[in-house]
């Protein structure tokens, strides 16, 4: 192809191209491919060469209507296929520009598969449920049923039908949340003090034999300090069916001490005063820590009390249409905010009901 002539102050064809390959020569696409040429370069170029008002190029195309006549077709043929070939060569790059452009994108939203995972918060247990729950198991296996009944109590059954006679001394040793005043028993209100009005109830609308146990909450006028909260826990058990004697409570809590606490924990009863069951007892358990050598748990006794138990009074069987001739029954109550302090060595109850997450976030077992 001959190199026709352009005016005098128009570039040739020749050099335009070679200024061309000067810039974007024979290493461009690979550069472009591996992000050593960049879109703005590109486009930097497209205008140098084609753009409407300084491109290289347009210029050449202007200059065509001052080519001799002669020369012109030959001058307009060569211009625009130098024009074709830069602009496919351009096509080109731009292409490869957008296709490392969008792979980087995409790299740069996957997901690293080799980073560490950001930590999932998971809830645990508090260790008042964990501990309610395998009491409740240890019960289950012995055939109790578990139960439950109102937090608001009418004083007939948190105390009078359980033998507390009004004024009797007994009520004191439970500072009472009173709601609502009236004449009878039946209509003065209260937090329960205790969860044994549930035995009052189930014996009301349940023939023997019963086997309940009975967890909740239970409310009492304390301060709170590292010993004492208004509110605690307790679980209530009852059994009651022809038969029934002392022996079976003994039998029954030591099932459980060795269920719950350890293959070795023993019981020992002592006598003590509920006036709701005849006798009375206070349970303690062989101290699970030193195995009854004496240690700071068991201020050097070697023994732990855990719960008050007794045999039903015959009053109390009568009051809920039991007939005390012909069954017994017993029935006990234990602390579990007390086990739980005991079991997991929580040194100060306000931890159970303060919910710090440093320690509920510990895994109670
Ligand atoms: N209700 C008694 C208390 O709260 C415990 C108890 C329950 C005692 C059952 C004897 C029988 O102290």
């Amino acid at each position: 192809m001959s190199d026709a002539s352009p005016p005098a102050d128009v570039p040739s064809v020749r050099s335009v191209r070679a200024s061309f390959e000067e810039r974007l020569g024979a290493e461009a696409l690979s550069l472009a491919v591996r992000g050593g040429l960049s879109r703005a370069e590109v486009q930097e170029a497209h205008t140098a060469f084609l753009g409407k008002r300084h491109g290289l190029v347009t210029g050449l195309l202007a200059a065509l209507k001052t080519v001799p006549p002669a020369e012109r077709a030959a001058y307009g043929a060569e211009v625009n296929a130098l024009k074709r070939e830069i602009e496919a060569r351009l096509t080109e790059l731009e292409n490869a520009v957008a296709t490392r452009e969008a792979e980087a994108a995409r790299i740069a939203r996957s997901v690293d598969v080799t980073l560490p995972p950001r930590r999932v918060p998971v809830g645990r247990f508090h260790p008042l449920t964990v501990v309610r729950r395998r009491i409740e198991d240890t019960f289950r296996g012995l055939g109790y049923e578990v139960a439950d009944g109102p937090e608001v109590e009418t004083d007939w059954y948190n105390f009078e039908s359980l033998n507390f006679p009004p004024d009797h001394p007994a009520r004191d040793a439970f500072d009472t949340f009173f709601i609502k005043g009236g004449g009878s028993s039946r209509d003065r209100l209260l937090l329960r003090t205790h969860t044994s009005p549930v035995q009052m109830r189930t014996m009301e609308s349940t023939k023997p034999p019963i086997r309940i146990l009975v967890p909740g909450r239970v409310f009492r006028k304390d301060d709170i300090d590292p010993r004492h909260s208004p509110v605690f826990h307790q679980v209530e058990g009852l059994a009651v069916d022809e038969g029934i004697t002392f022996a079976h409570l003994r039998g029954t809590l030591a099932a459980f001490a060795r269920g719950f606490f350890s293959d070795r924990a023993e019981v020992r009863f002592g006598p003590t005063f509920f006036p709701f069951v005849e006798p009375g007892v206070d349970v303690a358990i062989s101290c699970v820590f030193c195995e009854k050598r004496g240690c700071r748990i068991c201020s050097g006794s070697g023994w732990i009390e855990i719960m008050g138990a007794g045999m039903v009074h015959p009053h109390v069987l009568e009051a809920a249409g039991i007939d005390p001739e012909r069954y017994t029954g017993f029935a006990f109550g234990m602390g579990v905010d007390r086990i739980a302090m005991l079991v997991y060595g929580i040194p100060d109850l306000r931890l159970l009901f303060e919910n710090d997450v440093r320690f509920l976030d510990r895994a109670w077992q």
